[in-house]
């Protein structure tokens, strides 16, 4: 089961969560960003000054030192600037509403340093078996709970560049293996950067479900990101992730901001770039699970973003090699839950405007048809016809997008 995990607020658990505090509202406490702005890159390490133009969407005009710059203000960003999640300045790395209780009740056994350090805008989670692979882990939260949620058959493996998160997040694998009672773990942590997931040992088709929390905006390649998760993914995995995009095509002087970049936001997508590289790959018809703006509260950074807007989304993309199309077309199909997956038992949520009543027909486009019955999920669901017969564009879609603020842009994403 996939699920959107956001901020803890039960306060009988040991959580030091950005999202548990008070937003500043001025530029007072600037914790964060005055130690970045103090502190001195060190001899042959890149400025962040250094950091040159490019969006991050991967093209060829950013060369290796520009993308080497970005990397090394994140490392620093994470491994020295940041001691916990309080220390964050924006609502960019924070999650808004509180989990399920499945995953509280997990949340409880996760030891507590490695969910102080938790920066993560959404967590998505596995059901039990997954072969799971969480891009950019830090201390390791979002693997720690899938470790316990895929159980001892399933395996999860998470890939950081930073080896201060690498050193917390490994720290507690084997009390907390014994904690869950397995006989071996079925967590590990390796080094590496998500551009690059061969060098991290990760082989092609070897991965059902890919999650990440908060990550991808801070790649300074994030088509290399994607063509990476389509490549390890196997037939029918996907990758469940959430992130931060924008509303438009950011300025160089925002993208170049050590804080700003740190925090998530200056790297982020326009989010029609993001479809459009989603659409290169071979993820086609990303699908929004859930949603929520970003709150730039405080007053210099707002002046310095202007009128750009940030939202948090969840987003949802399948590897069905030949069967998504770039629009939804209908063919008569129609998918039934089996209400098999444990935690959803009465309905499950595709994504913001399909969710599935146990037992109950819905006439679903080819596309959903392919997401439920061909993917990890075919197990949970029944789907009766095929795609012999046409019967034009599936219309439904169009009229239930509620994803108003990321409509589609003509790429394929109404449904
Ligand atoms: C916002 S934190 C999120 C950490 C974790 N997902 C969580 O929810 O707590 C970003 C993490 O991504 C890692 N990271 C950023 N860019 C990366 C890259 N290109 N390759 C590997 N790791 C990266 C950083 O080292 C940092 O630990």
């Amino acid at each position: 089961m996939s699920v959107s995990l956001s901020h803890i607020n039960d306060h009988n658990m040991a959580v030091s969560s950005c999202c548990g505090r008070e937003e500043p509202s001025n530029g007072t406490s600037y914790s964060a960003s005055t130690a970045a702005a103090e502190r001195k890159p060190a001899e042959g390490e890149p400025a962040a000054a250094a950091i040159e133009d490019g969006a991050g969407v991967g093209n060829s005009s950013q060369g290796a030192d520009t993308k080497a710059a970005v990397q090394a203000s994140v490392q620093r960003y994470y491994g020295e600037v940041l001691q916990d999640s309080s220390d964050l300045k924006t609502s960019a790395c924070c999650t808004p509403n509180a989990p399920p209780k499945h995953v509280r009740d997990a949340l409880r056994n996760v030891p507590d340093e490695v969910v102080a350090k938790y920066y993560g805008c959404g967590s998505p989670l596995p059901a039990a078996g997954l072969r799971v692979l969480d891009l950019g882990s830090g201390s390791g939260r979002d693997c720690y709970l899938a470790a316990a949620l895929v159980g001892p058959s399933g395996r999860v493996i998470g890939v950081d560049m930073t080896d201060a998160q690498l050193a917390v997040a490994r720290k507690y694998v084997e009390e907390y293996t014994q904690r869950l009672g397995y006989s071996q773990a079925n967590l590990s942590f390796r080094k590496g950067t998500i551009e690059d997931l061969q060098q991290a040992g990760i082989a092609d088709a070897s991965v059902d479900l890919i999650i990440s929390n908060c990550v991808v905006n801070l790649s300074p390649d994030k088509a290399a990101v994607l063509r990476e998760a389509y490549r390890v993914l196997a037939p029918g995995g996907e990758f469940h992730f959430s992130d931060v995009y924008c509303d438009r095509r950011l300025p160089a002087a925002v993208r170049r901001h050590e804080v700003l970049l740190g925090e998530c936001l200056g790297g982020a997508l326009y989010v029609n770039d993001f479809k459009r590289l989603c659409h290169d790959v071979g993820f086609l018809d990303p699908r929004v699970l859930s949603c929520h703006e970003v709150q730039v509260t405080d007053a210099a950074l707002r002046e310095l973003v202007g009128e750009a807007r940030f939202h948090s989304v969840t987003y949802r993309l399948f590897k069905l090699p030949g069967r998504l199309e770039t629009a939804c077309e209908d063919y008569g199909q129609v998918a039934i839950y089996k209400g098999s997956i444990p935690e959803s038992g009465a309905a499950y949520q595709l994504d913001d405007h399909h969710r599935f009543e146990k037992g109950r027909p819905h006439l679903v486009c080819g596309n959903s048809a392919a997401m439920v019955g061909e993917s990890w999920l075919k197990d949970h669901f029944e789907v009766l016809g095929d795609r012999l017969t046409h019967y034009g564009a599936f219309e439904a879609c169009k009229e239930d997008f509620k994803s108003t603020i990321f409509a589609p842009q003509g790429l394929g994403n109404c449904c």
